[in-house]
């Protein structure tokens, strides 16, 4: 039995080599595609955590898109530990990756690997999240990250009626209790949703139609770490108790992130929210993730923003395809992502706030998720 399996692996590794000897216009047996300049070159993919889904979503559409062109992909998770995706690109590197997509965990701890990498001419795609303090970051492929914020702002105005979906004023004037909290620090993104969406809130900050009763209005303040559901359902809880006493009631809570909002409405549930005179506050989301849209569907959550990650894990494949071949990848942005040592040249894609009123036109009529799945 052990001899079997040991002749068959030997097999297998022979028979490996033997398409490897071809050098790098080999086919994979089961590759069907005819071999373009760099096709079945390795393209080394890095992926922050699988417990958000939209990183399991990305990580498998970029692989198949890269697939279908021909490319050998590994594509890695690091479970948001620094050390291991670090380790992750080094391998990448040894095993003769010729082009690095790297969604990063913290975007300043990369800059040695991103050195090694540029040291031996790969170039590097920063995938979502933007690398820090590089001058070897080639590409950057990502959403409009300020927009998201706009949007979640706007969304939570409109939830608590001070905007109509059209974005005329609402008939409401508060003053309305709300909590705000964004991503973790070392995600650059999240300052920028976070400037997004005091971009909009800030005027009604200032002039008392939104009061945030527990005074943690600065990033640092109510930034979580790792974005980290459990770090936020705890930061809520906190608030709840040290600020809402005596029946004030928390009326809007801008979230940055699905997995979050899920850890504020656990909080929120276990102080009595959700029933009686204690409807759920407004809460935003990011993601589009399928817990939360069924929270939304069932009137907990109010509304997410749905990035469509496959157009995402398509523009990536397509700049990766592209600098492989030695071609300029298409980009629309040049100017807004400055990454501390350079500014990244950027293709940046659109943002859809989804609710109850337009989830299945949006995410279901779209293919996106099916309707079983929304069940
Ligand atoms: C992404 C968001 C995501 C968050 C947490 C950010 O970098 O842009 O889509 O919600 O990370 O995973």
């Amino acid at each position: 039995m052990e001899f079997t399996r040991a002749a068959a692996m030997g097999g297998a590794l022979a028979l490996t080599a033997a398409l490897c000897a071809c050098g790098s216009s080999t086919k994979t047996v089961d590759q069907t595609v005819e071999a373009g300049p760099g096709s079945g070159s390795l393209v080394g993919v890095t992926m922050p955590t699988k417990s958000s889904e939209r990183w399991i979503h990305d990580g498998d559409n970029i692989k198949a898109a890269l697939e279908e062109q021909g490319y050998q992909v590994d594509l890695q998770y690091a479970q948001d530990d620094i050390p291991t995706q670090a380790n992750q690109i080094e391998n990448q590197i040894t095993k003769g990756a010729k082009v690095l997509i790297v969604a990063s965990i913290d975007g300043k701890a990369l800059t040695t690997q991103i050195q090694q990498a540029a040291d031996k001419g790969i170039p590097v795609i920063s995938y979502d999240r933007l690398i820090l303090n590089s001058p070897d970051v080639d590409y950057y492929a990502t959403f409009d990250n300020f927009k998201v914020g706009v949007q979640q702002a706007l969304s939570l105005l409109t939830g608590l009626g001070l905007k109509k979906a059209d974005g005329s004023d609402g008939d409401a004037r508060g003053p309305f209790n709300v909590e705000l909290f964004a991503g973790s620090p070392d995600d650059n993104n999240a300052t920028f949703f976070f400037n997004g969406a005091m971009s909009v809130l800030q005027p009604y900050l200032d002039n008392g139609t939104l009061v945030v009763k527990s005074g943690q209005k600065d990033f640092t303040t109510i930034a979580i770490l790792r974005w980290d559901p459990a770090t936020a359902q705890r930061r809520m809880e906190d608030v709840i108790t040290s600020s809402y006493g005596g029946g004030a009631l928390v009326q809007g809570v801008l979230s940055p992130f699905d997995g979050l909002s899920i850890g504020i409405l656990s909080a929120l549930r276990s102080n009595g929210y959700g029933s009686g005179d204690r409807p759920y506050p407004i809460v935003t989301g990011q993601d589009a993730e399928v817990a939360s849209v069924k929270s939304i569907v069932s009137g907990e959550q109010y509304s997410t923003i749905y990035k469509d990650t496959r157009q995402l894990a398509d523009v990536a494949a397509k700049m990766a395809d592209a600098v492989l071949k030695g071609e300029k990848p298409e980009i629309n942005n040049p100017t807004d992502y400055d990454n501390g040592q350079k500014v990244v040249p950027t293709f940046t894609l659109p943002v859809v706030t989804v609710d109850k009123a337009n989830y299945q036109e949006v995410l279901i009529d779209s293919g996106y998720y099916t309707a079983d799945q929304i069940r």
